[in-house]
């Protein structure tokens, strides 16, 4: 298969990419950072590095004809914490929303007409989109606004030959959660992780969410009256 990885260098998409190419797949992988791609290439067979800031329209490589993709996994993304609502950092918000939603629909002008008929968008979205959580007012908004735009692209390009998964991953230990204070329950490993996404394409699953139960959970709070869940968060905070 032809497939294309954002956010290459680190945490999932770099343990995505080095097993599609692990099982002789082409990845072209993207990142922002040369050293990181170089490594990753040096690393691993079947790699073509692409070295651009996904926040910057104007540097995104044009694909040719011949690089049609059979998977598309936008991947890369970045979460920021809000400490006091009271004095909101807008510098911050605009830097979570820009590399979380609004770089999605750069490279969907990009590169979604290059999917081949039958082929997969994958973007990684987060179980934090689910509820509305403490200081996740800038990524659960990011978060939850890109799975609703994923799971609309799922109905309306379907009359274009193009499935598409959303991925609502718990925690996962990577380099992004690594920056957390708190406490993570039921952490699954970047391996399971990346083995629960991979099956999901091959199985043409919708919806990739992982770990069950704390996914259960949360769609369970989800159904709470919102009174009650935020004396519940305002607990949590
Ligand atoms: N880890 C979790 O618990 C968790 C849970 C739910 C959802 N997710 C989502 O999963 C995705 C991957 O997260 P991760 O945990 O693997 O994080 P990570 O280890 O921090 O990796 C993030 C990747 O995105 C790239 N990236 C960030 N900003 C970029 C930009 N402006 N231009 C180009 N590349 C950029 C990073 O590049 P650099 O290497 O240059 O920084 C890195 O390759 C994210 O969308 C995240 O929101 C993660």
């Amino acid at each position: 298969m032809n497939i294309m990885i954002t956010g290459a260098t680190s945490g999932i998409g770099k343990a995505l990419a080095c097993q599609y190419s692990a099982s002789g797949h082409k990845v072209i992988a993207c990142g922002r950072n040369l050293d990181k791609l170089d490594a990753l290439q040096s690393e691993n067979d079947n790699i073509h590095p692409l070295c651009f800031d996904l926040t910057e329209f104007d540097t995104y490589p044009e694909l040719n004809d011949d690089n049609q993709l059979d998977l598309l996994i936008l991947n890369a993304g970045d979460c920021e914490y809000v400490d006091n609502p009271l004095h909101f950092d807008a510098k911050m918000f605009e830097r979570v929303i820009n590399i979380n939603l609004i770089s999605i629909g750069y490279a969907l002008e990009k590169w979604l007409r290059h999917i081949k008929p039958g082929g997969r968008l994958v973007v990684v979205s987060s179980s934090a989109g689910l509820l509305p959580l403490p200081r996740a007012e800038a990524y659960g908004a990011s978060k939850a606004a890109l799975t609703y735009l994923t799971q609309t692209l799922a109905a309306t390009l379907k009359q274009n030959h193009v499935n598409v998964t959303v991925v609502l991953p718990g925690f996962v230990d990577t380099p992004l959660t690594e920056r957390n204070t708190f406490s993570m329950p039921m952490i699954v490993t970047v391996e399971e992780a990346t083995k629960q996404i991979i099956t999901g394409i091959e199985n043409g699953k919708s919806e990739i969410s992982f770990p069950k139960v704390f996914i259960f959970i949360m769609k369970c709070l989800r159904l709470l009256p919102s009174g009650l869940w935020q004396r519940l968060a305002t607990r949590m905070k």
